[in-house]
Order: C-alpha cells, then structure tokens, then sequence
C-alpha cells in the first residue's frame, strides 16, 4: 500500500517510499556529502571556485569584447610569464603578424598596443591555470584526510574533468580564430573565433559555475528540515516546478546569447524594440544564399533579434510566475529568492536593451555578462530554495504527521490504493489548514 501512495506522491515530484519507515531523527542532510563538521570548510572552498570562475567568465567576457583573444598565437598548457625583454616583446609581435588578425584588422597597431592585448588574454589564461591550483590543492587535501562523501567525490571528480577539459576547449576555440576565414563555409570571414566554438567554451564556463555554487549552497545553507513541513511542502513543490520551467527555457536565452557574442551581433542593429524601421524580422533580414539553418547561427540580425525575443518571453514568464508564486505558502527564504529573481530579471533585460541601444559598448557587454551570471546565480538560489526534499526527511515529516495527525495519517494510508495525486494534495492541505 505505501508503494501505491509513494509512486502517486513520485508524480508530484516527491521522493518514492516516503511514507514508509517511522519517524527518524537527523540533525543534518550534509551527512551524504561530507564527513560531519565538515561542510562548512569544503563549501567555502566551493564558494571560492565558484567566485573565481564568476570572475574569470568576467575578464572572458572582456577579453572577448576588447579583441584580445587571438593576441597569443600559442598555447603551453602549464602556462609562462610575459616577455620580459624589448625583444621578446617584438618577437611575440612578429609571430602575430603571421596571422589573419593582424593582416586584416590589425595592421595599424603598434608592440604598444599588441602587449596591451596581449596581457589580458594572458591574463585570462593565468586565472585559468590559478583556478585549477585552487581546486585541486584543496580538493586533495579534502580528500586525503576523508572528509568527502561518495556524494562529494563524485561532484569535485566532474568539476575537476570539466575544468581541465575547458582548457583544451579554450585552445580549440583560439586556433579557429587563427585560420583563415575565406577558407571556410563561415558567414562572416572577419577574423575571429568561431561562434559555435565560443558558444561551446562559454557554455562549460556556465556549467562549471552552476554546478560549484549549487552545491556550496547546499552545503551553506541552512538544511532542509529546518524550514520545509508538511504545511508548506505542496506549494514548495509547486514553486520548484514552475522555476524549473522557466529555467529550462532561459538555457536557449543563454544559447541564443552566445551565439550574439560570439558572431558579434550586437552591432547588427542598434533599435528596440523595432527592428531597424520594422516591428517584426521579415523574409527579407535572412540571407537566401546560405542555408537556412545558418541564418539562425550566423545570420547577425536574426540571431540578436531571436535572442532578445526569448529573453524578453522568457523573462515575462519568470516575472508571472513569481507573481503566482508569491500568493502561496512559502517560507521567508523561498520568497525572498524570488524577489532577488524577480529584480534580476528585470535588470538584465534593461541592460540588454541598453547594450542593443549603444551597439555593445565594452562596459554595457561586461555588465550583460556579469548580469546574465547573476541570473543564473539568482534562478538557481531560488531552485535550491525549493529543491527537491531529502528522503530521510520526508520520512521525517510522515513520521510527525502520525503523531500529530494520526487519524488523517490513516486516512492517507486507508486510502492509498483508490487515491490520486490531486487527493494527496488535498489531504495535505487539509494539514495544511
Ligand atoms: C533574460 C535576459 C537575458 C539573458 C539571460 C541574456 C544572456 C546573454 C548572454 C549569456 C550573452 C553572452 C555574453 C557573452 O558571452 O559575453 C548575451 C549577449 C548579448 N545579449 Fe543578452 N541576455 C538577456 C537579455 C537580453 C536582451 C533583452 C537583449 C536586447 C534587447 C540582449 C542583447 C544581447 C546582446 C546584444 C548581446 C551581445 C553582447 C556582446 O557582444 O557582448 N540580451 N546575453
């Protein structure tokens, strides 16, 4: 009978089996991640890597909007100093002039400039290398003295592969930069990295940023147990649902941004919402001599204008949502998640508008950028404000609702087979009353 009632809970997104078992105590769910006591060090160290990387997708960002990024023709995985001599200098200058950057945008510069570029793609690159040594270091130690869980050793080994994996996906996105242009099947021949590349080594960035954060959440914040109850559960799991949607949808905004950046599209039209003098892209903004798929990758005007309308639909269905959501039973925290959702969403759509209006002046892109991180930030704050419960907790909850409630307890058993999910809600609710 529980196995009937778990799986229709199961469809409310709820652990199976949590009715099963009595009540059993647990003074923390960090127990599946760290050795106990230990939590707060190894999420510091979590929060750290992830304020790095925060940082190092920033100075990408700049790079990227500065033209630094194809100022260092080679790459030494282990990294080295600068030129240290005039003539090491001139020597560095002398094998980027080898290549398409310089030869068809750059001619003008002098080694002035050039060791200007230069220094923040390295710069870039030695933040790069300075993360691995702050994870790593760390990590081993962590993991030598056993204070990670099967749970731990498994998250710091993915964030470790992705890290180093990013290094090589920087390199392979720098080298498509370095070819020739005219020799490919790309749209734009300007020299510069292929968006598809970028789209690639900046969606790792992300990745690696979400990945750290939530679980230095989890092991930061306050457990679950101290705030989730059987009289707020129903309307969390709501919460969840809905957040959760919307967040999927904004992975294609994040995409579709990318994709802006990495064919600088930004430029391709200044007016919003108007597209130059129409209200909406016609036949006449695609190119017909590439394929049409192109003109949704590489196609600069399409590309912007896409990425915009799924911020700006993508945004309203956050803001309608929260609006919802702010009616039911919350707690404190969850509610204030979504208030900080709720101003993030608003003030990164500002200032894309902003960047469209001023054609992507270098701060405006930074700030987007450093705006489109606080948003994941802030959506994945809120997802974790409502994450799913810890089974030994929800056995928790059922083992207090039989003693506080025992009849509708019964009930609730009583009625497992011939129950829906529907009923399930409303017989919590009426705990909830
Ligand atoms: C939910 C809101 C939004 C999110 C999450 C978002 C996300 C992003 C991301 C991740 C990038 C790539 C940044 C990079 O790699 O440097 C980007 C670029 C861009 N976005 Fe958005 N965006 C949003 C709203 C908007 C809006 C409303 C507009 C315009 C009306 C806009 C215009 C642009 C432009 C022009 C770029 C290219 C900037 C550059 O070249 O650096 N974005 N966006």
């Amino acid at each position: 009978m529980n196995k009937i009632l778990t799986s229709k809970l199961s469809l409310l997104n709820m652990p199976r089996r949590a009715y099963s078992g009595n009540p059993e105590i647990y003074n923390t769910i960090f127990d599946h991640y760290v050795k106990p006591g230990k939590h707060r060090v190894v999420g510091a160290w979590l929060l750290a890597v992830s304020a790095s990387v925060f940082g190092i997708i920033t100075i990408g960002g700049y790079t990227r909007l500065s033209k630094s990024g194809l100022s260092m023709v080679k790459w030494k995985p282990h990294g080295g100093w600068l030129p240290s001599t005039q003539e090491q200098w001139e020597q560095e200058f002398e094998e980027y002039k080898e290549y398409p950057e310089y030869k068809v945008t750059n001619k003008d510069i002098d080694v002035e400039y050039f060791k200007k570029i230069y220094f923040v793609e390295w710069f870039h690159r030695m933040i790069g290398r300075g993360i691995g040594v702050i994870f790593t270091g760390p990590m081993v130690y962590f993991w030598a003295r056993g204070y990670f869980r099967y749970r731990m050793k498994m998250i710091s080994t993915v964030l470790l592969g992705l890290g180093a994996l990013q290094g090589g996906i920087g390199w392979w996105m720098v080298k498509s930069g370095l070819v020739d242009k005219t020799k490919t099947n790309e749209v734009d021949k300007t020299p510069r990295v292929s968006p598809y590349r970028l789209s690639v080594h900046a969606g790792f960035a992300y990745a690696i940023y979400g990945i750290s954060i939530w679980n230095a959440f989890t092991l930061l914040r306050r457990p679950q147990e101290d705030f989730i109850t059987l009289k707020n559960l129903v309307d969390h799991n709501l919460m969840r649902h809905k957040i959760r949607a919307a967040g999927l949808l904004l992975t294609a905004v994040y995409l579709t941004g990318f994709l802006v950046a990495g064919n600088a599209a930004g430029h391709s039209c200044n007016t919003f919402p108007k597209v130059g003098d129409d209200w909406f892209i016609k036949g006449k903004h695609f190119i017909s001599d590439i394929p049409l798929w192109k003109n949704f990758t590489e196609n600069k005007l399409v590309i912007q204008v896409i990425h915009r309308t799924l911020a700006c639909g993508v945004g309203s269905l956050f803001l309608y949502n929260i609006v919802k959501l702010m009616g039911m039973n919350l707690t404190g925290r969850a509610r204030f998640s979504l208030l900080l959702l709720s101003a993030v969403v608003l003030a990164q759509i500002t200032i894309g508008i902003k960047v469209v209006h001023n054609s992507v002046p270098l701060e405006l892109g930074s700030l987007h950028q450093v705006g489109a991180m606080t948003l994941l930030t802030a959506t994945l704050f809120a997802l974790h404000s409502c994450r799913r419960l810890d089974l030994r907790h929800m056995r928790n909850l059922f083992g207090k609702l039989k003693m506080e409630n025992p009849e509708l307890y019964r009930n609730m058993m009583k009625n497992a087979k011939s129950s829906t999910p529907e009923q399930v809600i409303k017989d919590l609710n009426k705990y909830r009353r």
